[in-house]
């Protein structure tokens, strides 16, 4: 593979084909082994396709099944199609797998819906919005903690996808997922969603419709998690002013001109927040964790930083801006472990990316797990040192080197509540357990549509 750092953005690898302004697609490999075949594409491991499409350039096509694409791999080509051009492109879902989650949503709307919907429920992830979930995310914590017995092995993967799914709960329905009370409908829809979305489990990439049983039995948790919102938005309607959770600010949420959303989008709004925002907070969390176990001395400064500003004690929201060192760590851990690993757009006109022509129809990927880990911005880059993140490193950063929660009008909605969840159960958790970790150091990847490991991430607890 040519070293990467003697290229400039829109250099050409492969001079007398697909020169600029041509009306093909940028250069990029012919023949590959999964044309025709989008299952085996996103099966064969992204890590090996992209190492493969990064020795064409910065800016790389190719075709998978009927589909154009194109891959930029550059910061500026990425904040030029998230950005700058951002209404040039729409998020794209593979329509073949026909995963129609929640239509009426903010990840799947468009145009002027999703304006609209953006605007009505920006203010519901306000950080004084948010700060009202913090206690409730180290007390769930904490619960997690005592539940562990010392000595025990955990697959780490599973208890944080609980954890999270507790906290996502509590904040957005007020539910105790343990307490039952409507809460095991939410735990099967997310347990149904991150299965349809996982690409080891048998129901993935096929159509909704394909009767399988896992199809089937998807279908029914989406049916009893609709009826069960259903119930609690009547509840929030006969007690208003009752209820802090996101549930009763979305429902009360106006645009100028007085109008609400309709019961179904925020609907919708609900199960797209129980998709988005469960598996990716929870992959961060065993990626910090299986990083830490292998990392002793960012550990035992991490260590001394809780001490220095916890003190042992859970943080509260006063605290979370003295735990600086936690928060590296954090951006470390998304950098080399990026949970929503790479974005898809389609271009909706013909457009111009490092002086070629990538026509309309073409989906455009971005994929994170390439760029925060490219040499010409990170030194070591695939080593995990959360001290590269001082102010003089972020300041000469492109800023789309990093991009773990998206960028551009439709950037992450949840980033705040995500740091909020990660600062708040990181220190409240290795301030109580050490971890061995008894899995691979280094595990497979998979290529769901989030950054999922292949095994369980299995440690052993050591109480303190
Ligand atoms: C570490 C945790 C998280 C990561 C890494 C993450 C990452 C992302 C990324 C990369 C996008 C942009 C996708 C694109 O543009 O194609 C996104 C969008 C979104 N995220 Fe997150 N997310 C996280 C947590 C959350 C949480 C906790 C919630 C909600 C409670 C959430 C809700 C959403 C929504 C609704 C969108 C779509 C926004 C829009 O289109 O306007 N995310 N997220």
């Amino acid at each position: 593979m040519p070293s990467r750092d003697d290229r400039s953005p829109g250099d050409d690898r492969s001079p007398g084909r697909n020169r600029p302004g041509d009306d093909e697609l940028p250069p990029g490999p012919d023949g590959l082994p999964v044309v025709g075949n989008t299952h085996q594409f996103l099966r064969a491991g992204p890590y090996e396709f992209y190492d493969r499409l990064a020795t064409y350039g910065d800016v790389v096509g190719y075709r998978v099944a009927w589909r154009d694409f194109c891959t930029v791999l550059h910061p500026d080509y990425v904040e030029q199609v998230l950005v700058e051009e951002a209404d040039s492109f729409e998020r794209f879902f593979f329509d073949e797998i026909g995963f129609e989650f929640a239509p009426e949503g903010l990840l799947m709307s468009s145009g002027e819906q999703w304006r609209r919907q953006r605007t009505l429920i920006q203010p519901a992830f306000r950080p004084d919005r948010i700060a009202s979930y913090a206690d409730s995310m180290a007390e769930y914590a904490e619960r997690t903690v005592e539940g562990w017995t010392d000595g025990e092995e955990i697959a780490l993967n599973r208890e944080f996808s609980q954890l999270a799914l507790e906290i996502l709960a509590r904040s957005l329905f007020d539910l105790d997922v343990r307490a039952g009370g409507g809460a095991e409908a939410v735990t099967r829809a997310a347990r149904a969603l991150d299965e349809r979305a996982d690409s080891r489990s048998p129901g993935a990439f096929l159509p909704d419709w394909v009767p399988t049983p896992a199809n089937r039995r998807y279908r029914r948790s989406m049916e009893q998690f609709r009826e069960t919102v259903d119930g609690l938005i009547e509840r929030r309607r006969r007690a208003p002013g009752e209820y802090d959770d996101l549930l009763a600010i979305l429902l009360d949420a106006e645009d100028e001109s007085g109008r609400t959303m309709s019961d179904e989008e925020v609907r919708d709004q609900m199960i797209t927040f129980l998709f988005a925002g469960h598996e990716t907070t929870s992959l961060a969390l065993t990626y910090a964790f299986l990083l830490l176990a292998q990392h002793d001395q960012v550990r035992e400064k991490l260590d001394a930083e809780h001490e220095r500003v916890l003190g042992g004690a859970a943080p509260t929201l006063a605290d979370l801006d003295d735990l600086e060192y936690t928060e590296t760590v954090i951006d470390e851990a998304m950098r080399l472990y990026p949970p929503a690993y790479v974005m898809f757009r389609e271009a909706l006109e013909d457009v111009e990316i490092g002086g070629y022509r990538v026509p309309e129809g073409t989906v455009v990927t971005l994929p994170q797990f390439r760029l925060h880990v490219d040499e010409r911005f990170y030194d070591d880059p695939e080593r995990f040192r959360p001290e590269r993140w001082t102010d003089e490193f972020e300041e000469q950063l492109p800023e789309y080197a990093y991009f773990p929660f998206g960028g551009g009008p439709r950037h992450c909605i949840g980033m705040r509540f995500a740091m909020l969840e990660l600062k708040t159960v990181l220190p409240t958790i290795a301030q109580r357990v050490d971890f061995e970790l008894l899995s691979d150091p280094d595990p497979d990847l998979g290529a769901g549509i989030t950054l999922q490991p292949d095994e369980d991430v299995r440690m052993r607890v050591s109480k303190r």
